[in-house]
């Protein structure tokens, strides 16, 4: 079986694709650029191909139908990058990748706790010897509600970390689970939102869903509430979280995931004029921080990225049950 993977990492990526290489036996291609029109003639020959975010659009779809590639796998847990409506109308299926939920898990409690304490203040300050108290008076998140919105493997590990903490835990989930119920309460998603003091957003994105969380969803929270995204950006109406922002009705910001990052995040932009003005305004403000989709990244994750998009393929190869497979 040959897969040819896109966007390949050496840095990271490199040890595990050559471990699981060996131990699946499987040929590869590698190319360092995202997957585009001009370089889909790279992955001729081939049967997979292995991508991160970057889209792929029914133009793409096309042309790896036409050169005979039968699934393409993406190696990360969303696939909202990839257009499914072509992809099914193309015979080319789509496959995922998971991971386990603790790095995503324990970022999201890192960044309510700094979010809570006023950290990335805290450290600008100090960097300038400002070491003054006036202003970094944080909160405690005993005593709290947190909201968890989207309580799968992620949201409810989120909801066992937060058991140390003497917070009450909120989850609203279309599927409630059973054996979670002694961690949290299942509510509607306007309860949550009138009740939580930190809303925490850990669903997928589809058209449902887009901007759930829109100016009448953030009128409905307490004043001063803490919104934490380490989900997907679209999740937020972000020109209405600013305007929560400046009227103070929304406290603190911590996100991991913005509207339209994908053609940013993880590329070297340093020298670059960037057209992300909702970004910029928002990193302006002392209480909100950006952070560039890092929730996923640890060594854990990369193996796991890497494992899942290799053993989907060759499942799919051999004929095998494919718990990855998205079409
Ligand atoms: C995912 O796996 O869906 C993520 O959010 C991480 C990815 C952007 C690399």
């Amino acid at each position: 079986m040959k897969l040819f993977v896109y966007s390949y990492r050496d840095f990271d990526e490199g040890p595990f694709f050559e471990e699981y290489r060996k131990e699946y036996g499987v040929e590869l291609g590698i190319c360092r650029e995202v997957p585009t029109l001009e370089n889909a003639h790279l992955a001729g020959g081939c049967q997979y191909v292995s991508i991160l975010t970057n889209p792929v659009d029914r133009a793409l779809l096309q042309r790896y139908r036409d050169m005979g590639i039968k699934m393409i796998s993406t190696r990360t847990v969303g696939y909202d990058h990839i257009d499914l409506a072509s992809a099914k109308e193309f015979g080319v299926g789509v496959s995922n990748a998971t991971y386990p939920s603790e790095s995503v898990a324990e970022y999201t409690v890192m960044c309510i706790l700094m979010a809570l304490r006023r950290m990335k203040r805290i450290l600008e300050r100090a960097a300038i010897n400002d070491f003054s108290l006036k202003g970094n008076m944080g909160g405690v998140l005993s005593g709290k509600t947190v909201g968890i919105v989207g309580a799968g493997r992620i949201g409810c590990q989120v909801a066992r970390l937060l058991q140390g903490f003497g917070c009450r835990v909120l989850a609203y989930d279309l599927h409630p689970r059973a054996d979670m119920e002694d961690l949290l309460t299942y509510v509607g998603f306007e309860e949550l939102l009138c009740e939580s003091q930190v809303v925490t957003l850990h669903m997928p994105i589809g058209e449902q869903n887009t901007h759930m969380i829109d100016a009448a969803a953030l009128r409905k929270m307490p004043k001063g509430v803490v919104v934490v995204n380490t989900a997907r950006g679209g999740l937020i109406d972000t020109k209405a979280l600013i305007a929560a922002l400046e009227s103070g009705q929304v406290g603190a910001v911590a996100m991991d995931v913005i509207e339209g990052e994908f053609d940013m995040y993880y590329f070297d932009r340093k020298s670059d004029v960037i057209d992300k003005h909702d970004l910029f305004i928002l990193r302006g403000f002392p209480n909100v921080f950006v952070t560039p989709h890092m929730a996923f990244y640890t060594d854990l994750s990369i193996r796991y990225m890497v494992k899942s998009s290799i053993e989907s393929c060759v499942r799919d190869a051999r004929g095998e049950e494919n718990p990855w497979k998205v079409l």
